[in-house]
């Protein structure tokens, strides 16, 4: 992702979120050279209708994420609505775990809304546990705010369940 994608992430992002990161926060990313990757895919048939990018591919979803020292802190991962429940955001799960593994970290972490049920789901099938609450994390309307579950993924563990 770069700051030229922005217009085409920002769309998914307010398209999928009640409370989306602003561009702001995309860019402050990017600049912190966080890595930050696209899922494209080339558009079938039915998908003629769907807003395309300039290349003329379709964005599925993406993904920011912040390394650490022995560990990878997720912070976003977003599936945009018409591609749901195909198997994406698992797929992006494999791909940077794969990645993490690879800049040598054991630990994945991220925060989600209490809420947030699908998104809940996919950590807790994917293998991630709840480890901790963040109270009052994230802003809701009317000046409230909800609760953060933390949770986290062994790699190392995860691995040798893989291999077994
Ligand atoms: C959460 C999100 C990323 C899931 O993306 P997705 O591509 O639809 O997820 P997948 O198809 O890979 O689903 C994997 C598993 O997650 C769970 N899951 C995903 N969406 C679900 C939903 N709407 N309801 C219940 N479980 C859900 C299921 O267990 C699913 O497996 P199954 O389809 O075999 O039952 C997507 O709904 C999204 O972008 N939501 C808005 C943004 C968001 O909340 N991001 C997470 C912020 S922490």
């Amino acid at each position: 992702m770069t700051a030229d994608d922005l217009d085409a992430v920002h769309a998914v992002e307010i398209s999928a979120y009640a409370h989306p990161w602003s561009r702001r926060n995309f860019l402050d990313s990017l600049q912190s050279g966080h890595p930050a990757v696209m899922l494209l895919a080339e558009p079938l048939p039915q998908d003629r209708h769907l807003p395309l990018r300039p290349d003329g591919r379709l964005l599925l979803g993406y993904l920011v994420a912040m390394p650490g020292v022995d560990e990878v802190h997720l912070l976003n991962i977003t599936v945009a609505p018409a591609h749901q429940r195909q198997g994406w955001a698992r797929f992006m799960l494999d791909a940077l775990a794969l990645w993490s593994r690879g800049q040598g970290a054991q630990w994945l972490w991220l925060e989600v809304r209490q809420s947030n049920t699908p998104a809940r789901r996919l950590y807790t099938r994917y293998g991630f546990a709840e480890v901790g609450l963040r109270r009052g994390y994230y802003p809701l309307a009317h000046q409230k705010r909800e609760d953060a579950v933390v949770m986290s993924l062994n790699l190392v563990a995860r691995r040798a369940t893989e291999a077994a």
